[in-house]
């Protein structure tokens, strides 16, 4: 069978087996059924309620314990997920003649040690303590920028005006990346990070899979101009590895530019949701601007970016009282854990500063905890204060229309009217 033949066949039956296993009750076919337009932490409540770990038809567990979820996160006799698992991309995808570089699966993220220990290592000095302060300006000044441009319009998408602008411009100075091309850098993270879901069609992925190759190629001459003329960036410091093979430099690019882009938005997006619902919460952020971090972290415990992650266990072993096979996936409800009522009290209401807040599970745990942890809330508050510094009487302007995702929570366009605004700087705001 061709493999446009066997991929087309592969998504139809996978679809209408989801569907069915839905219908069925089964609910890891639930949550994956469901519209990603749907709130759905009433559907990890109805998780929790079934127990610690929950087996589904479709070959894999689920568990919304925070408990059973930290355990796991921490064990090393547990992994992140074997090839072909969970990649949107072919593992032997070609185009133009040449293998693509599987984003998902080459990169650190899906790797376990050594190669993860080897290829994080490379990259992590910059988002120590130390490489954050050297960011700080820089995410100051670019939130002050974008918000002069959203205060020249009365009504502006909090989203494609502001959210997705901070980020993008923070990782691809990281990365080196000309500002010319932060636009078309911005397409190809959106284009693959919507594919975590699963791709819908053959169109669908054969869009993928050229985007990819567009990406690649713009990757191979960002490399080859760095390599005549080195900067301070990372994509400098990857080059200068003469054993770092091509596949390992452009998936651990890639991983960044998504990582790094593609989750801030959707903090911050939620973060001002979440202010517009609470108008204490909001009079407060007015007028203590240090309160920024608080809301920040109270949004990810509450309606975190990622949603979930998935581990595996190396070899069979007992989870919960329950015999597991070797490789058998469990998926880790990471957004249902920060609601687990053994751990938060009033999970479900959104008070920032509370005392249990930090005990989340948004950035992972383990040796995947994510990276660039730091840089997220240091982005996000500082859009936050800018933001409510600025246009103290923001308000919704419409309808907010959600990312087609359910790993990825957040708002895709979510127009806002600035109201009043007020003439003065970050720098004054946090001085
Ligand atoms: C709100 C924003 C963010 C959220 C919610 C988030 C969430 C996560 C989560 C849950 C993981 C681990 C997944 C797992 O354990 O399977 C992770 C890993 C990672 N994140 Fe983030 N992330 C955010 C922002 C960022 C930023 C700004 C960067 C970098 C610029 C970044 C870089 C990474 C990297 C490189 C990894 C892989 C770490 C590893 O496997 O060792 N993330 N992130």
């Amino acid at each position: 069978m061709s493999s446009v033949v066997k991929n087309a066949t592969l998504l139809f039956l996978g679809r209408t087996i989801v569907r069915a296993q839905a219908l069925l009750g089964d609910p890891a076919a639930k949550l994956f059924d469901m519209s990603p337009s749907r709130d759905p932490y009433p559907a990890y409540e109805a998780v929790r309620a079934r127990g610690t770990l929950v087996k589904s038809r479709m070959g894999l567990y689920l568990t919304a314990s925070h408990e059973l979820c930290l355990d796991l996160l921490r064990d090393p006799d547990f992994g992140t997920l074997p090839a072909g698992a969970l990649s949107p991309v072919d593992s032997d995808a070609y185009v133009d003649g040449r293998r693509l570089v599987n984003p998902v699966e080459e990169s650190f993220l899906v790797r376990n040690p050594p190669d993860h220990t080897r290829l994080r290592r490379l990259v992590a000095p910059w988002f120590t303590p130390k490489g954050l302060r050297a960011q700080a300006a820089t995410v100051e000044r670019v939130v002050d920028e974008y918000l002069d441009d959203a205060a020249r319009k009365s009504t502006f998408d909090l989203v494609g005006d502001f959210a997705a602008r901070v980020p993008i411009q923070v990782i691809a100075d990281l990365l080196g990346v000309p500002g010319a091309d932060h636009q078309a850098f911005a397409r190809w993270g959106s284009a693959l990070v919507n594919a975590l879901d699963g791709v819908r069609d053959m169109g669908e992925m054969r869009a993928l899979h050229r985007g990819l190759r567009e990406f690649e190629a713009f990757l191979d001459d960002l490399v080859e101009h760095r390599r005549e003329s080195p900067g301070d960036d990372i994509v400098s410091a990857l080059v200068a590895h003469d054993d770092l093979s091509r596949e390992d430099l452009i998936a651990t690019t890639e991983l960044l530019l998504v990582a790094g882009f593609e989750t801030t938005v959707n903090l911050i997006g939620n973060a001002v949701l979440a202010v517009l619902a609470h108008p204490q919460v909001r009079a407060r952020l007015v007028e203590d601007p240090t309160y920024a971090d608080a809301v920040v972290e109270e949004t990810l415990r509450l309606d975190p970016p990622v949603q979930y992650t998935v581990r595996v266990p190396f070899k069979s072993t007992r989870v919960a009282g329950t015999w597991i096979p070797k490789g058998t996936p469990i998926m880790l409800m990471l957004a249902a854990a920060n609601r687990d009522p053994a751990v938060f009290a009033d999970p479900h209401r959104f008070d920032p500063g509370r005392a249990d807040g930090r005990e989340h599970l948004a950035f992972s745990s383990g040796i995947h905890y994510c990276l660039g942890a730091g840089l997220a809330r240091m982005e996000a508050a500082a859009a936050l204060r800018g933001l409510f510094g600025r246009f103290p009487d923001l308000r919704a302007a419409g309808r907010v229309r959600r990312r087609p995702s359910r790993v990825i929570r957040g708002a895709a366009r979510f127009p806002v009217h600035a109201g009043t605004t007020k003439h003065h700087t970050m720098v004054e705001n946090i001085s």
